[in-house]
Order: structure tokens, then sequence, then C-alpha cells
């Protein structure tokens, strides 16, 4: 699916996005005048998207403002966000800050934002879309996500919940909520279309029923889950697979403090002392370069700034295939309690 000549790198130039897999990159922009901005793929209907974005989950309202500014002063152009993790407003605070001060145009910038579980019918979706571009202060987004194909039960919180603490579903067809994400793009609020922990029967219905096909699939993925099988299924099909949780979420809420730290693998340090880079480093190279766009969240600058620098070496074939040695069909985002729900995506091989 994905050539290098399908890639274009921002504004820099195409030569720059033909040699993105090799390590000439730095090199190359050194001759531009422009700041180095990360190579894009282009997607089913011809939009382009940013291979690496900044992840905004779990960012906290009085952190994520500082983040996404220093994010894009640094060369990142796209940002992850949903309606759910309660910061679109800072979000968009920054944006704005950074479109102000003259350093992107709107048109520069790739903004993903998710529809949440309580909003899956068909009267719900377009006003929570207009929710999500009224807190972040835009007037489309470049790509809408149906976030978990789950719909809970609606016109209440945000985490319904029983008495015994637990979620309470709505019955709601993804298929009608997809629907009503495609008017979405026909009203011009958003540009391109996904859906996001969604299996491959899930997204193989919504491809026998709709008029516009997901572009992105944005799914938990990271050598400990390496979704080689997910990833091949959609390529066959033309849409690309976004990796969530790129580093393990080592700050999940639900984290235990044994749990592995995939960070500090022993394989993933090794090969961060071979190429004398981070383990995060390696983590996001070893997505790039399997096609599979990336969005590492972190709220600290200099991490922000070495996690997008990743474009200066290349993990050789063989380090490739030591890294999928990891695969142990590690899930961080189980979503275990919510397991009886009859569209819970997980009790399928991929
Ligand atoms: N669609 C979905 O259902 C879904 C689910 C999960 C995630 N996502 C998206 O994917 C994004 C990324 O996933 P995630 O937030 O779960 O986890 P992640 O990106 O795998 O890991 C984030 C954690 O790694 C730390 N970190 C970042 N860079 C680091 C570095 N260079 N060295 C050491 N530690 C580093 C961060 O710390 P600091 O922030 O303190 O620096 C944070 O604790 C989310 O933020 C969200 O946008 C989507």
């Amino acid at each position: 699916m994905l050539s290098a000549a399908s890639l274009t790198i921002g504004r820099v130039c195409y030569l720059c996005a033909r040699l993105y897999h090799l390590s000439y990159l730095p090199q190359i922009c050194r001759f531009s005048t422009m700041a180095p901005s990360a190579p894009s793929v282009t997607l089913n209907n011809g939009q382009t998207m940013p291979i690496i974005g900044l992840g905004t989950w779990k960012s906290k309202p009085g952190e994520v403002t500082q983040a996404v500014k220093d994010a894009i002063a640094c060369g990142y152009r796209h940002i992850d966000g949903a309606l759910v993790y309660g910061n679109e407003c800072e979000v968009g605070a920054a944006i704005k800050a950074k479109i102000e001060d003259g350093t992107v145009k709107r048109e520069d910038l790739f903004i993903t934002s998710k529809l949440w579980n309580t909003f899956h019918s068909k009267s719900l979706v377009i006003p929570s879309l207009k929710e999500s571009l009224s807190n972040l202060g835009l007037d489309y987004l470049d790509l809408y996500l149906i976030h978990w194909p789950l719909g809970y039960k609606e016109n209440a919180e945000l985490f319904p919940k029983n008495e015994d603490g637990e979620i309470l579903y709505s019955d709601v067809d993804y298929l009608e909520t997809w629907a009503a994400v495609e008017e979405a793009v026909d009203k011009g609020l958003v540009r391109s279309i996904g859906v996001s922990n969604f299996n491959k029967d899930q997204v193989q219905r919504i491809l026998n029923n709709c008029r516009i096909k997901p572009a992105v699939n944005q799914v938990e993925c990271h050598p400990y889950l390496n979704q080689t099988k997910l990833i091949e299924y959609s390529k066959s099909k033309n849409i690309y697979i976004t990796a969530y949780s790129p580093l393990g979420s080592p700050d999940r809420p639900w984290a235990k403090p044994d749990d592995p730290l995939l960070m500090d693998d022993p394989k993933v340090v090794a090969l961060a002392d071979k190429y004398k880079k981070t383990s995060a480093q390696i983590l996001i190279r070893y997505q790039i370069q399997r096609d599979v766009i990336v969005i590492p969240k972190s709220v600290t600058k200099s991490r922000i700034e070495s996690n997008f620098q990743v474009f200066d070496f290349s993990l050789s074939d063989e380090d490739m295939k030591t890294i999928d040695t990891i695969d142990c069909n590690g899930r961080a985002l189980h979503l275990n309690w919510v397991k009886d729900h009859k569209d819970w995506p997980f009790n399928t091989e991929f």
C-alpha cells in the first residue's frame, strides 16, 4: 500500500520523503530553510497524514497546552485527541497560540478526535463532533474516529454505571454510527473518518456496508502486541493502522507495579545501546518502518523532542525481526471490565 513515492514530507521536499526509510533525512533537511516536519502517508481518500503524532490521553489539562506547543515548535504537525480525554479545550489553546505566533497555519496541522461510546446513536454523532470542534476552536477535523465499537448508555455521564459500578451499555449498532460519521464528511466537518479498537471482522462489516471506507483503524500496537495480522489485513484493504500506546502505555491508570515495562525490555534496551538511541526512539522507529502511523504521548519537553528524532537512522531488517520476537499478545488496553458487551472487540484472533 505504501511506497516511498506516496509519501510527502510536509512542505519540505519530495526528495526527503523518498529517503525517509534511510538515514539521509537530517542532512538533506539542513539545506532547507524550513524546520523539518515528519513524513506523511497518503490515505485511501487522497488526504495526507503525518506518520508521527503527539498522543494526549492522560495529559492533564494543566500540562497539555505546553506539550502541544512544544510539539508543534519542534516539528510535529499531527495531534491525536479525543472528547473523552477531557482536555480538548487546552489542546485547542495550544493550536490557536501556534497559529497566532506564525509557526503554522491550520492547513499544516492534522488534528484527530474521537467519538465517545455514549454518543453512538445517529442523532448524537454530529452534536458530539461539534462539541469537539468547539472545544478545539476548529471548524473541521482532519480525522474523526469511532473511539470503540462499544455503545454505552446514552444521555448520561461518559462512564455510565449501575450501583455495582458496572458500565451500562446501549445496543446501538456501530453501522448506524458509521452512517452518521459519513454524514460529517458530507457536511465538511471532517476530512477523513475511521475507527479505533475495531477487530478485523468489525472492520470488514463496515466495509461491507459503507458509503465511505474507513481511512484508519487506530489500535494498540507495540512489540508486545505487534498486530502483524491486523496490519496485513488492513493493508490489503487500503486502511492505515495507527499504533496507539507505542511505548507500552506505562502511565495507564490500571498498570500494576510488577507489569513488564516495554521500554525496559532487554531486547529493546540492547537495540537502543546498539543504535545509540533511546528505547522510545527504537519503538517509534519500529512502527514507522512497518508503515504504521505512531502517536507517542508525552508531556515532557525533552521526550517530546527526542521522540520526534527518529528520521536519522534505520533499524536493520534483522533487528526489526528481533523486535518481532517479543510479541506475546501483551495487550495493555484490554477493557476486560466490559468483555460481556456484544461488541467487545478482543474475542477474535485479531
Ligand atoms: N484509541 C484509543 O482507544 C487509544 C487508547 C490509548 C491511547 N491512545 C492514543 O495513543 C496515545 C499514546 O498512547 P499512551 O498514552 O497510552 O501511551 P504511550 O505513548 O505508549 O506512553 C506514554 C507514557 O510514556 C512516557 N514517555 C513518553 N516518551 C518517553 C520517553 N522518551 N522516555 C520515557 N518515557 C516516555 C510518558 O511520560 P510523560 O508524559 O510523563 O513524559 C507516558 O508516561 C495516547 O496518548 C492517545 O492519544 C488511543
